[in-house]
């Protein structure tokens, strides 16, 4: 039996070798556990998958934006592309060994990019960190080489794709990721504000007593610094809460309420301070982004989009805007009534963000 088991591994199920000479007991030896156990009833070429997401990146961004997107079951197949191949097999393992509790049946990765091909979504979050006295100016370029190798291969292999863009700075990045790809503006998203209107409403929510879904607000423009939270909207059950306190934000207010804002801005540099990145929120706000698009929700989403023309905007830059997020990328964009004060805010973002990306070369 030791022989025949040995033989069959080394000539296969359908080698000519066999030499028994009892018919059925050569078919017994003949036939793999597998032949034996299932009848295949389909047949034809496996179809393409039909949600498959990509992440750019492993470092502890990109791993956080794809553990969860497998927790929350949006995907058929997830691809992992870096250029350091250790780590990229590493963690593509690591997560194989875990297929038992998810529900993605297939997790692939590849320097190569073909092993992206057919992506919905690419999520992008791979590029280098700003260096200690490094202008933006040079930080943007250095990132704008690495994204010229990246996103033209991203679009070859899924011409159909939504890229949604987290890597820092993420609006002038998106800006350059719209160029390179040749895509339709509603089809390149930048991640924005999403994380920043989420620690917005995480800080108001829980000094009012709330959950942060039932407390309404955005933070607009910018990511990051000079983001511009919209007090002129924040409300909880469609109370105003501008209405309540009409110096609300404003250096006037005596409950210093404008203290939320700084603590989002400050909140990034705490946890970098602390633990050295930021990771989970930002992973767990891109998979909020990505059910969106995945099942064509129309949910509103605080995200990164070309606003040419917008509030008397007239270059091509990207900011975020409420978004109405559809499985054709940015499908509308939320017309906000905003104050004079904070529409000067977005314009003011404009001016310094394309006066960064006017001077980026080989776009
Ligand atoms: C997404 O929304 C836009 C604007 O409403 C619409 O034109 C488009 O057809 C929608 N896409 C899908 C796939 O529903
Ligand atoms: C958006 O709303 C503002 C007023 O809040 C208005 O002035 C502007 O014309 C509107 N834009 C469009 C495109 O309707």
């Amino acid at each position: 039996i030791f022989f025949n088991i040995f033989y069959y591994s080394l000539y296969g199920p359908n080698s000519l070798h066999c030499e028994c000479i009892l018919p059925h007991s050569c078919s017994g030896i003949m036939a793999s556990v597998m032949e034996k156990l299932i009848t295949p009833l389909a047949s034809g070429p496996a179809e393409p998958p039909r949600n498959k997401v990509t992440v750019v990146g492993v470092g502890q961004v990109g791993m956080a934006c794809a553990v969860s997107i497998l927790l929350r079951e949006l995907t058929d197949e997830l691809a992992l592309v870096d250029v350091v191949e250790d780590r990229l097999k590493g963690e593509m393992l690591d997560l194989q060994h875990g297929s038992l509790f998810l529900k993605t049946p297939k997790i692939v990765a590849d320097k190569d990019y073909s092993v992206t091909a057919n992506s919905r979504i690419v999520v992008v979050t791979a590029g280098v960190r700003q260096q200690e006295g490094e202008s933006r100016l040079n930080l943007v370029q250095r990132n704008v080489n690495i994204f010229k190798h990246i996103i033209p291969q991203i679009v070859k292999y899924s011409p159909d794709c939504t890229l949604i863009v987290v890597s820092n700075p993420v609006d002038v990045l998106t800006y350059v990721t719209w160029k390179l790809s040749g895509l339709p503006k509603h089809r390149v998203i930048g991640s924005g504000t999403n994380l920043d209107s989420a620690r917005f409403r995480h800080i108001m929510a829980e000094k009012l007593g709330i959950h942060s879904s039932s407390f309404n607000g955005y933070i607009l423009g910018e990511h990051g610094d000079s983001s511009v939270p919209v007090w002129s909207g924040a409300n909880v059950a469609g109370v105003s809460l501008q209405k309540l306190n009409p110096d609300i934000g404003t250096d006037k207010d005596s409950e210093n309420w404008k203290d939320a804002h700084k603590m989002v801005v400050d909140s990034a540099y705490e946890v970098i301070k602390l633990k050295g990145y930021t990771n989970w929120a930002i992973g767990l706000s891109v998979a909020d982004l990505t059910e969106t698009l995945v099942k064509n929700l129309n949910r509103v989403h605080p995200v990164s989009t070309m606003v040419k023309g917008m509030y008397g905007i007239g270059e091509e830059v990207y900011l975020s805007m409420p978004c109405v997020l559809n499985s054709s990328g940015v499908g509308s964009v939320i017309n906000m009534t905003l104050t004079d004060e904070e529409i000067a805010q977005l314009k003011k973002s404009a001016d310094t963000l394309w006066g960064i990306q006017k001077d980026l070369k080989d776009l």
